[in-house]
């Protein structure tokens, strides 16, 4: 059995590869006869048949490859991952153009393989078209309802914090490792607005799920799963996937659980979270149906709970992590911070309102998001038409990466592109200074959902802890020995380090 499954398969890989070979002819002869009064389609490096420009790509660090080419072949660029076709949008102009100005053309999510088959198009983050189109209205309104962004968060963002401060507070100064801690509070914070209320650190259902969606984050991103992106048919031999299915599959699970435990407790008159108005919603729709197809259905519900529960932990946590880590890398940055903080609001707790009269502060947080550049690639679009841009033309339904990571690196934009400079965020006087190229959130219709709810945790967690600790390097290592040189998954992680927080008296 085994022989002849094998040699199906090798059969199968030999037609493919012919199928794959005519295909590049083809293609290759309608790229040459094209009229020439059409903008070109945007350059590239020539692609091999079947591998395309994968050999001249980095796959450990696929962000840094694109940037690379970016500089030989310009602002978009066609780039080839094996057999698939993608557009590169490189610098702020070009992504701006793109995700902004032509925003319709653009509003597509490109659902790679690996995401299709843990959301199969449900959803918010890997769904298109009008199922994509209701969730993200409802989510929004719903998030805003629930207070994201103002003053009404503030307070479940405080209490986490609060929880925070006790723990860092137990480990008396000596060297502990930041993630679990500020990973739990991004989480606690995110599920306190879904479920309606936070979990204790030491609950094991809670603390699985975090570490299940944040591993998933990890192989997300891994080389293997690159491959099989652009390979699906190779997908039972890749035991990344498998751990990503199994993760995603037992978080599910235990989302479905805790969704039906607040349907059981449900009272109409108090919503006590994102589940209970996506429940309240579901019993209006069935009211109103006349024979049409449900929108608010089941699947919808898990997979948007499991949606915002990854993307709110894994990003804001890890630029909490990035943030102490600098604060430790560069202590005098830290005293401009804390002195600012001592003179402004002294030792009371902080409100979202006090940023505006915070300015190092919200300098020294915009700096390190920058610098950090936790989502390179953003996630991969895909248009929705034929669109002309920056003098090429890119045909509908092709795949299109906008190069995050160029453009908080933009060398036209920023005057110390490659170094920790808060004074980019900052005028001559000292005030608060907006920079059009800050865009870790992206832009345009997929803009981050969570931006407003993610700027205010940044804010008021790490207000909080630099009130109360001063963060060092563990005895016996340097500043300068501190390293800045990012782990590579889905975002980018600071490396593993240990911290001290010392308590300020
Ligand atoms: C520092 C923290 C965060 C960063 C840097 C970040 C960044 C991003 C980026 C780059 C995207 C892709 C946008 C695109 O496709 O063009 C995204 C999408 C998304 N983010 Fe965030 N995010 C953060 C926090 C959050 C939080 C706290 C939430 C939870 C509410 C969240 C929910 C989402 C969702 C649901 C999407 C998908 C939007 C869509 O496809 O329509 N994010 N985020």
């Amino acid at each position: 059995m085994a022989v002849v499954e094998g040699v199906f398969s090798l059969s199968g890989v030999l037609l493919a590869l012919v199928l794959l070979l005519v295909l590049y002819v083809i293609s290759a002869g309608e790229r040459s006869s094209k009229s020439s009064l059409e903008p070109p389609e945007p350059p590239g490096p020539t692609p091999l048949p079947l591998l395309g420009n994968l050999l001249s790509l980095d796959l450990k660090k696929t962000h840094s490859s694109l940037c690379e080419l970016a500089r030989q072949y310009g602002p978009v660029f066609t780039v080839y991952l094996g057999p698939k076709k993608v557009v590169v949008l490189a610098g702020y102009r070009a992504v701006k153009e793109a995700l902004v100005t032509q925003a319709e053309a653009f509003e597509d999510r490109d659902i790679t393989p690996v995401f299709h088959d843990l959301n199969q198009g449900h959803g918010l983050i890997f769904s298109n078209g009008s199922n994509w189109r209701s969730m993200r209205r409802f989510s929004l309104a719903v998030l805003r309802d629930l207070g994201m962004g103002r003053s009404s968060s503030q307070q479940r963002i405080l209490d986490e914090a609060r929880h925070l401060l006790d723990t860092f507070s137990n480990y008396k100064g000596e060297p502990f490792d930041t993630s679990a801690p500020l990973n739990y509070a991004a989480s606690n914070v995110i599920s306190s607005i879904v479920y309606g209320t936070r979990f204790s650190l030491d609950d094991p259902y809670f603390t699985r799920m975090v570490q299940r969606a944040n591993h998933n984050f990890k192989l997300s991103g891994s080389a293997s799963m690159q491959v099989y992106n652009l390979f699906p048919a190779i997908g039972r031999w890749v035991r990344n996937r498998e751990q990503l299915v199994r993760n995603s599959k037992e978080n599910q699970l235990d989302m479905s659980s805790l969704i039906g435990r607040l349907r059981d407790s449900l009272n109409p008159a108090d919503c006590r979270g994102f589940v209970d108005a996506f429940i309240m919603r579901q019993h209006t729709e069935q009211k109103a149906a006349g024979g049409s197809e449900p929108v608010f259905h089941e699947k919808n519900l898990v997979n948007c709970v499991s949606n915002l529960f990854s993307a709110g932990t894994d990003t804001t946590g890890t630029t909490l992590r990035w943030a102490l880590l600098l604060m430790a890398k560069y202590p005098h940055i830290q005293e401009r911070v804390h002195e600012e903080l001592e003179r402004v609001i002294g030792s009371r707790l902080p409100v979202a309102d006090d940023r505006r009269l915070l300015p190092v502060t919200d300098a020294v947080l915009h700096e390190t998001q920058r610098l950090a550049n936790v989502f390179p690639m953003s996630l991969p679009h895909r248009t929705t038409q034929d669109v002309n841009i920056m003098g090429y033309r890119i045909k509908k339904g092709t795949s299109v990466f906008p190069l995050l990571a160029s453009v908080l690196n933009d060398e036209t934009e920023w005057e110390e592109p490659n170094r920790f400079h808060p004074e980019h965020f900052l005028d001559a006087d000292g005030g608060f200074r907006k920079r059009d190229a800050f865009m870790p959130f992206s832009a345009g219709r997929r803009v981050c959902l969570g931006e407003a709810l993610a700027k205010m945790e940044l804010f008021l967690i790490f207000v909080s802890l630099l009130q109360r600790f001063r963060f060092t390097a563990p005895p016996g290592v340097s500043e300068e020995e501190l390293d800045l040189t990012p782990v590579v998954g889905s975002t980018l992680n600071p490396p593993p380090h240990k911290l001290c927080a010392l308590p300020r008296t």
